[in-house]
């Protein structure tokens, strides 16, 4: 199953949730490769600071380099192959999006950021596609409870996904040191992200 992480705006979590989202699917023993398309290369640094050696993080050049990543022969050796996207700008951002199972896009619920999303979810309703587009709130305040305006939001063709992913300051910490939450004992955020990830893989 691929799985890409996207939309169109900076800041709202894709190379985060992605490295999280990678490490829960590796708490399983399931096999996972990740394609960093962002062009700060933020996993791929992630991952050199990790240092151990145990997961493959590509940076295709191109869409031919993208496409034998995500349907070569090597790429039928994972269970999961989760891609980090800049946005939806380039022909190598769309192709990952076109050629995946599902998209699964960030958003945390405030006026600027459901615009935002609006406008992303407007280019994606124009396309053909059979991706499936699952929605999850992110970076939400401990206290928020109440997701109205997000729920009004979300479009027909969108799924908007029961977890909600907290703001939480060891999601930030862990990735600058190379680790993450499954490395910790913060067994709240580790639920969080299970729930992210049993959502995305079970439906
Ligand atoms: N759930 C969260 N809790 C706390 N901080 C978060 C959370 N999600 C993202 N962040 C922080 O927000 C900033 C942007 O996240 P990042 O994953 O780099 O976004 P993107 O890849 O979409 O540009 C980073 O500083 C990151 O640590
Ligand atoms: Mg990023």
């Amino acid at each position: 199953m691929i799985i890409t992480v996207a939309h169109t705006k900076g800041g709202v979590g894709k190379s985060t949730l992605a490295w999280h989202l990678t490490h829960s699917l590796l708490e399983i023993d399931k096999s996972v490769k990740l394609i960093d398309l962002d062009f700060q290369q933020t996993l791929y640094f992630v991952n050199k600071i990790r240092g151990t050696g145990t997961l493959y993080v590509a940076q295709p050049k191109n869409v031919s380099e993208l496409m034998s990543e995500m349907h070569g022969i090597d790429a039928k050796k994972y269970d999961y192959i989760i891609i980090d996207v800049g946005g939806f700008d380039t022909d190598i951002n769309r192709t990952a999006i076109e050629l995946s199972n599902k998209a699964l896009v960030p958003i945390s619920e405030s006026v600027t950021e459901v615009l935002g999303y609006k406008t992303f979810e407007s280019i994606i309703d124009e396309l053909i596609l059979d991706t499936e587009f699952d929605i999850v709130l992110n970076n939400i305040h401990p206290l928020t409870k109440n997701f109205s305006v997000i729920k009004a939001a979300v479009g027909e063709k969108f799924k908007l996904l029961n977890t909600v992913v907290r703001s939480r300051k060891i999601y930030k910490t862990t990735l600058g040191e190379g680790a993450s939450v499954f490395d910790t004992k913060n067994e709240v955020a580790k639920n969080e992200i299970r729930s992210l990830r049993d959502e995305l893989i079970n439906q």
